[in-house]
């Protein structure tokens, strides 16, 4: 791997071998500062992601008023320890004392997540204005989503062009709804469940099809009431995962507490991919968040034929790990569809990745979903294979691949994504001709070790 500063050459490897744990989960670690913030008393989170999306987290509570302190170095790879100590359910508008003006900014950087999840425990505020702001890549992600079931409670939020960030949030008093997701999102889900809490009545938010569920698992673990059930719909009839209905309680208060963070499996999965494309190798994946809502990937891989064996170790902190270990294999094509993709939401450009080293046409459809992530996904992910010699076609809603035995190499730009950043470097290990990964930086958004990893991984 050299580094010339913009970009990136990654060659053809060797066999990768080794053992590593990733770094740890950004869903939850998101999650975990803000649950803290928004709960009596001191929490822990031990492993807490050390890297630019979880840092603006960290960052946004902070300039709400809970109090956030480092202890240094841990015992989980690319993670810190954080102590929080928390404001409380209400405690932001007494905080910072806004009630009008131009508002308290928080940053929030490149995180969607932030952008999302943030603004359900602000709308419920009595007084209070904040505007929620981020980089060029933020300034195009959609907020009408949460807006829509936001403003539908009685929260006072507006939004450039009525759906794109800077986002104002006027706290207000909220009402319990049910709402519907038009569209399988953990986001909006979590931002509906969080201002639930301040609602006067129980909220319940329907999703189509069920996605991540660490907002859940981590409210009842503070004392929330959360409860959740099948609906039957037609699409359970198809034999997917039914729609559930998840509900919470207005609440006083919710506790901190302690939680050890978990490695992230959308981290692990690159060092999947790569065990599986690279002729010879065998990756040991140590500590890795399983979480059913999380893993689709790995029934994916299994039916694509690929050689995945999963350890199921202790779970921590509400959530199931494993050691995972994938050994290179033959391939075949498959098709990824809508009731799989919210499981598999963030692994879908390696699955387009994997399809080109497929027997046949692996196709991903449903997933327009894509076109909402950091970079335009269905757009960057064909544009950016493609110059690598895939013979990949983007569509309204998916990709489809054509398996050609593999990737002839080149230069791929990232797009300002780190998911793309990833994505080019595995392509270049596994490819004939190794590839150049421009803009290979935005990989610190979620993984700032994952060039340390590659190395150890490629040693011999
Ligand atoms: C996330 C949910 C997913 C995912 C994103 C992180 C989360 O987005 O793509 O990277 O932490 O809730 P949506 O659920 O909104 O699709």
């Amino acid at each position: 791997m050299v580094d010339t500063g913009e970009a990136v050459r990654i060659d053809r490897a060797g066999p990768l071998r080794g053992t590593l744990t990733p770094p740890p989960d950004k869903s939850i670690s998101h999650r975990a500062a803000i649950i803290a913030a928004m709960g009596e008393g001191d929490s822990r989170l031990e492993g807490y992601l050390d890297a630019a999306d979880t840092r603006s987290t960290l960052a946004a509570v902070a300039a709400l008023g809970a109090e956030v302190t480092e202890r240094g170095a841990t015992g989980t790879p690319g993670g810190i320890d954080v102590g929080v100590r928390g404001i409380g359910l209400r405690g932001p508008a007494a905080s910072v004392g806004a009630t009008g003006g131009a508002g308290v900014a928080i940053d929030v950087g490149n995180a969607g997540t932030l952008l999302r999840l943030l603004p359900g425990w602000l709308a419920g505020q009595e007084a209070g204005r904040w505007v929620l702001d981020g980089d060029e890549s933020i300034r195009r992600r959609p907020v009408d989503r949460i807006v829509e079931p936001l403003s539908y409670m009685g929260a006072r939020l507006s939004a450039r062009d009525d759906h794109l960030p800077p986002l104002t949030v006027d706290g207000s008093l909220l009402v319990g709804i049910e709402y519907r997701l038009p569209v399988a999102s953990a986001q909006v889900k979590s931002s509906i469940l969080l201002a639930g809490l301040l609602a006067h009545g129980r909220t319940s938010v329907v999703e189509p099809t069920p996605t991540r569920d660490h907002t859940e698992r981590m409210l009842r673990a503070a004392g929330a009431e959360v409860s959740s059930e099948p609906v039957e719909t037609t699409v359970a009839l198809r034999g997917e995962l039914p729609a559930r209905r998840w509900t919470v309680e207005p609440a006083d208060r919710i506790a901190g507490g302690e939680l050890a963070i978990p490695a992230d499996f959308s981290s692990a999965a690159f060092w999947l991919v790569a065990g599986i494309l690279v002729p010879g190798s065998e990756v040991r994946l140590d500590g890795v968040g399983i979480n059913p809502t999380r893993i689709g990937l790995l029934g994916v891989l299994n039916r694509m034929g690929a050689a995945i064996e999963v350890i199921e170790t202790a779970a921590a902190g509400g959530e199931p790990r494993a050691t995972i270990v994938a050994r290179h294999g033959p391939l075949e094509a498959t098709r990824v569809g809508r009731g799989e993709v919210p499981l598999a939401i963030d692994e879908l450009p390696l699955v387009a990745l994997v399809g080109c080293f497929a027997e046949g046409d692996t196709v991903v459809s449903g997933a327009g979903e894509l076109r909402h992530k950091e970079s335009d996904r269905i757009a960057t992910v064909a544009a950016g294979l493609g110059a690598l010699g895939a013979e990949i076609e983007a569509t309204d809603d998916g990709l489809v691949v054509r398996g050609s035995g593999g990737l002839r190499g080149g230069a791929i730009d990232a797009a300002g994504d780190h998911r793309l950043a990833m994505l080019g470097a595995i392509a270049g290990l596994a490819s004939r001709e190794g590839a150049e990964v421009r803009g290979f930086d935005a990989a610190g958004v979620s993984y700032p070790g994952f060039a340390d990893d590659l190395r150890s991984l490629s040693r011999r």
